[in-house]
């Protein structure tokens, strides 16, 4: 499991400005820092990836570089997500996309909830890398079905999942059920409240980034 703030870099400024409640109502901004931890990510799991040696010719002579072995297959959870998203395709420009609906279908009696999917497109994903991306990772129960629902479009050679910030029981969570899976996290919170968001954590990312919803 890689966790970006663990080291100290300009990824932390990016966090604390999400996260800060006198900053985070600018929704350019927020939406922007969203799309920066995007590309970090991006840029620390293409470390992990295989790569080719080839040549390239500049105007003076030849001139050897890594290109990627596999093509890359980013999915995004809408819709917190979609700036999350840009900032990966930032780095991975030539990848391959999905998009999938997936939202918190409450129970009216409590406050517990279950996964609703109601959208989603992917391409082939048979022995593709595929980056798995929701901001929050906070149960990890989206994360999970979406995966599963994925695994119908073929089986990635490997999948990473990218977060922003994560919570300890989701990290668990996705850990027992999902171990086949690399988890790239922006930092992890210690807790969930009642309603499953994560503390401290940062509010509502799709509302701060787009505007309240009905
Ligand atoms: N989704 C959010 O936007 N925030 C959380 O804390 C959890 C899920």
């Amino acid at each position: 499991m890689f966790i970006l703030s663990q080291t100290p870099s300009i990824a932390n400024h990016f966090l604390a400005e999400l996260r800060d409640v006198s900053v985070q109502t600018d929704r350019m901004r927020f939406r922007r820092n969203l799309e920066r931890l995007g590309e970090l990510l991006a840029y620390e799991i293409s470390k992990s990836l295989s790569y080719r040696t080839e040549t390239v010719q500049t105007p003076l002579a030849e001139s050897k570089t890594f290109l990627l072995r596999q093509p890359v297959v980013l999915a995004t959870i809408l819709r917190a997500s979609l700036p999350f998203h840009q900032g990966f395709l930032n780095m991975f420009d030539q990848a391959e996309n999905a998009f999938i609906g997936a939202y918190r279908g409450h129970h009216l009696n409590d406050d517990t909830f279950e996964v609703e999917m109601d959208y989603i497109t992917s391409p082939n994903l048979q022995g593709k890398t595929l980056i798995l991306m929701d901001p929050m990772l906070a149960t990890g129960r989206s994360l999970e079905k979406v995966y599963h629902a994925l695994l119908r479009f073929g089986v990635p050679a490997q999948t990473h999942i990218a977060s922003i910030i994560a919570s300890q029981e989701g990290v668990r969570y996705l850990k027992a059920r999902m171990p086949e899976c690399r988890l790239w996290l922006g930092a992890v919170d210690d807790t969930l409240n009642e309603h499953f968001y994560i503390v401290p954590g940062l509010g509502d990312a799709g509302d701060l980034a787009f505007g309240p919803k009905e």
